[in-house]
C-alpha cells in the first residue's frame, strides 16, 4: 500500500464518521428554536427552560451519593403505565384552586446533569415534592426546617412511625449551645445544652429537594394531563 491510498484511507476513515456524527447533526440542530410557552389565546409568553444551578446543583449530587434514587423515582408515569395521575398529589397537586398534574416528559431534566428517573419505587415519586412539602406538609411553617427534621427523624411524625425511609443525621451537626439558640437548630430534637444544625450537605439536598416542582406548564404538545383526556371524554 502507498503512502498517498494510506493517508486517503485513514481520512475516509476518520473524516467521514466526523462528518455524520458531528457535523450534519449540528448543522441540523443549531436552528432549532427553544419551545415556546402560549397561554390560552395563542400568545408566547415565555421559553419553556427549567434551570438547575448553584446549590441545588450540588443537592443532586447529594442526592445521588446518598442514594435516595435507590427507593425514589423521579417520573410521573403516563397513564397507560401507572395510577400516577390519578393521585391528587404526586404529578403536581389537585386542589380546589386547581389543578397542575400533568407527566414527567424530557425537558423536566433538562440543564440537570444526572436525571434522577430512579430504580425502584419503595417511597413516594419526588417530581413534585418540594410543591407537596410547600403546600401540604409544612401547613404553614418553614418548609425547610419540615424536610430538615424529616430527613433527621423520618419517623418523628405520628402518622410516618412506621417509615422506612432512612435518617440521614449523619448530614446534621450536633453543637453547645453558647447564647441564644441558632434560628437553624432543629426544633424539638438535641438537649438543654446542644443544638442540631444541617450541615452544607444537608442545606444543598434540602435545596434540591425544593425545587422539585415539576409541574409547572408546559407547552401543549408536551402537556399530558388529566384535565386533557377529561376534556375529550363525553
Ligand atoms: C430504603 C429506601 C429509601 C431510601 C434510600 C430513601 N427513602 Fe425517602 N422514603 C422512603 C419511604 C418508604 C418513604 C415513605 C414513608 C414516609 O412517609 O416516610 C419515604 C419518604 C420520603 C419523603 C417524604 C415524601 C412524601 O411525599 O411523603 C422524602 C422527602 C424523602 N423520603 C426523601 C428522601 C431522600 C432525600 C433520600 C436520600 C437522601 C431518601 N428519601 C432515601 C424510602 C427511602
Amino acid at each position: 500500500m502507498s503512502l498517498r491510498s494510506f493517508i486517503l484511507g485513514l481520512s475516509a476513515c476518520f473524516g467521514f464518521p466526523w462528518l455524520m456524527v458531528v457535523v450534519v447533526p449540528f448543522l441540523k440542530m443549531r436552528d432549532i428554536e427553544p419551545i415556546p410557552l402560549v397561554d390560552d389565546t395563542g400568545e408566547t409568553i415565555g421559553v419553556f427552560n427549567p434551570k438547575r444551578t448553584g446549590r441545588i446543583a450540588d443537592g443532586s449530587k447529594i442526592y445521588a451519593e446518598n442514594g435516595c434514587y435507590l427507593c425514589h423515582t423521579q417520573v410521573v408515569r403516563p397513564t397507560y403505565a401507572g395510577n400516577d395521575l390519578q393521585r391528587p398529589d404526586w404529578g403536581g397537586l389537585k386542589t380546589d384552586e386547581g389543578d397542575t398534574r400533568r407527566e414527567t416528559n424530557a425537558f423536566d431534566f433538562q440543564g440537570e446533569s444526572f436525571a434522577h428517573i430512579g430504580v425502584a419505587r419503595l417511597g413516594p415519586d419526588l417530581s413534585n415534592v418540594g410543591r407537596r412539602v410547600e403546600s401540604l406538609y409544612a401547613k404553614g411553617t418553614d418548609p425547610e426546617m419540615w424536610l430538615y427534621s424529616f430527613l433527621y427523624n423520618p419517623r418523628a411524625e405520628a402518622e410516618r412511625r412506621r417509615s422506612f425511609c432512612p435518617s440521614f443525621a449523619f448530614l446534621f451537626k450536633e453543637t453547645k449551645v453558647t447564647g441564644a439558640r441558632s434560628e437553624k437548630a432543629l426544633p424539638g430534637v438535641g438537649s438543654e445544652t446542644t443544638q442540631i444544625l444541617p450541615g452544607p450537605d444537608a442545606e444543598a439536598l434540602v435545596s434540591y429537594l425544593l425545587s422539585l416542582k415539576k409541574d409547572q406548564e408546559v407547552p401543549a404538545p408536551l402537556n399530558f394531563a388529566p384535565v386533557k383526556t377529561a376534556a375529550a371524554a363525553p
